[in-house]
């Protein structure tokens, strides 16, 4: 049995004084629900204060992306090993906004989610497809070849453990959310390629849907067959937002 997971993407939002609101109140609403994993993925600079507020609670922690090499002269850049001196968890990889907004590739993508991979982190690997390509038929196409790239690089044995996003692109910070169908037809897509190569891996790997999910829409989307949790961006900057959609996630 997959347990239903949550995560909060917080983009670049955030200061130390509303970040301690946050974590106060998702660490209070979260005391009393069992059986659902939540964690948070945070700007950089904030994954000090995430660690201070979140350990010893059941709340993992994570960052937003990370370095697509392991070391060196790359001015600017975060690595793996880093985050793991931070008690994270978890890393988003792959984000459409990353891929969109700063170039990233399949292959850098790839590269990303090998090193966290190798560092013992989980990557939670986001794939989707934009409006454009759904409107033209190749959604399975699109995530297949996103899947296939990492796959490429860390082979299937590399995505044990992992956790898949399923964003589609047009339907994050929008508030157009899929509709339950539409969301579990593409997880079960995602989970029949992991069956053709491994059955028990397909069965094990949790697959989030995110893109505009709410406190009022995230039972119906967590009830699908194939949908184990979300990743969320807008509803996870209010802790009262984040714990209702654990909430959600509980009762499914
Ligand atoms: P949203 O973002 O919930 O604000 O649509 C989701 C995401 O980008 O991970």
């Amino acid at each position: 049995m997959r347990e239903k997971f949550v995560a909060g993407n917080w983009k670049m939002h955030g200061s130390l004084a509303e970040n301690k609101l946050l974590l106060d109140g998702v660490v209070a609403g979260l005391a009393a629900v069992r059986g659902v994993k939540a964690a948070v993925c945070v700007p950089y600079p904030y994954l000090f204060q995430a660690q201070h507020s979140l350990q010893g609670t059941s709340i993992g922690w994570g960052a937003q992306n990370l370095s697509e090499h392991v070391k060196g002269a790359y001015t600017g850049e975060v690595s793996a090993g880093m985050l793991k001196d931070f008690g994270c968890r978890y890393v988003i990889v792959g984000h459409s906004e990353r891929r969109a907004l700063y170039g990233e590739t399949d292959e850098v993508v790839a590269h990303k989610y090998k090193w966290a991979h190798a560092a013992g982190l989980v990557p939670i690997l986001c794939v989707g497809e934009s409006l454009a390509e759904r409107e033209s038929g190749v959604t399975e196409q699109v995530v297949a070849r996103q899947l296939d790239a990492v796959v490429h690089a860390v082979g299937m044995a590399g995505l044990k453990g992992a956790v898949i996003a399923y964003e589609p692109v047009w339907a994050i910070g929008t508030g157009k959310t899929a509709t339950p169908e539409q969301a579990q037809a593409v997880h079960a897509f995602i989970r029949s390629r992991l069956r053709v190569v491994d059955t028990a891996l397909a069965e094990e790997t949790v697959i989030q849907y995110g893109g505009s999910v709410k406190a009022a829409n995230a039972a119906e989307l967590f009830g699908m067959p194939d949908i184990d949790g979300g990743l969320i961006g807008g509803a996870s900057l209010h802790a009262d937002d984040f714990v209702a959609i654990c909430r959600a996630a509980q009762a499914s």
